[in-house]
């Protein structure tokens, strides 16, 4: 299976999911690493052929920003498509086209801290459980169908920064699993819900 990444910093889920190929663990050939951020450190973890971007401030929209990413991505023939630390909002045209097949790992046990500043929010609340949700992405942010979740404790003494290498260090084999049920074609989106196998997760 034929899995596409957008990403737009560091990449670290990037690389897990690069391991994971490396090893057998995910059955699956990962065909390119898109990015709005020519900078950003997750294209330099693949080779130079693998690597796509454009610095999405120098288009005049969103629209025609999304329209050369989705021209791009078209030519790598992705089954999935994988959102992993990509910062840009994607329009609704670009997400139609690829609906069912678009995924994003976000940081909070969705619905809760939809969104950014995921961490320093769930500290403000006293949360004492947070987490990670791999999701469909939708039109609306941080809101389509919840496929996968990992949650860990908040400590005593956490700042956001401890709470989000804790999240961070469950974000990987989370986003692992999840695409090995995808390529192994357990995963769809129907009606605005995750089926595994079929059934609502
Ligand atoms: C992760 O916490 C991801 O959930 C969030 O941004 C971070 C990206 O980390 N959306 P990395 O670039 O994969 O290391």
């Amino acid at each position: 299976s034929r899995i596409a990444v957008l990403a737009s910093g560091r990449g670290s889920n990037l690389q897990a999911l690069l391991d994971a190929i490396a090893t057998g663990a995910l059955d699956a050939e990962l065909v390119g690493v898109f990015s709005d951020r020519p900078d950003a450190a997750a294209l330099r973890r693949v080779p130079e052929p693998l690597r796509w971007s454009r610095d999405a401030r120098a288009f005049a929209s969103r629209e025609a920003f999304d329209a050369e990413l989705a021209a791009a991505l078209a030519q790598r023939r992705p089954h999935w498509v994988v959102c992993a630390g990509y910062m840009r909002i994607l329009g609704p045209a670009f997400i139609d086209a690829l609906r069912g097949r678009l995924l994003n790992i976000h940081p909070s046990l969705l619905p809760k801290y939809r969104g950014l500043r995921t961490h320093a929010r769930a500290l403000a609340d006293g949360e004492r459980e947070h987490g990670a949700s791999v999701h469909f992405v939708s039109p609306e942010l941080d809101a389509g169908a919840v496929v996968a979740q990992a949650a860990v404790p908040v400590r005593p003494g956490d700042d956001a920064e401890t709470l989000a290498a804790r999240v961070l260090a469950a974000e990987h084999p989370l986003l692992v699993a999840t695409l090995r049920l995808a390529v192994a074609g357990r995963l769809a989106e129907g009606d605005g819900v995750a089926l595994l196998d079929g059934q609502p997760v």
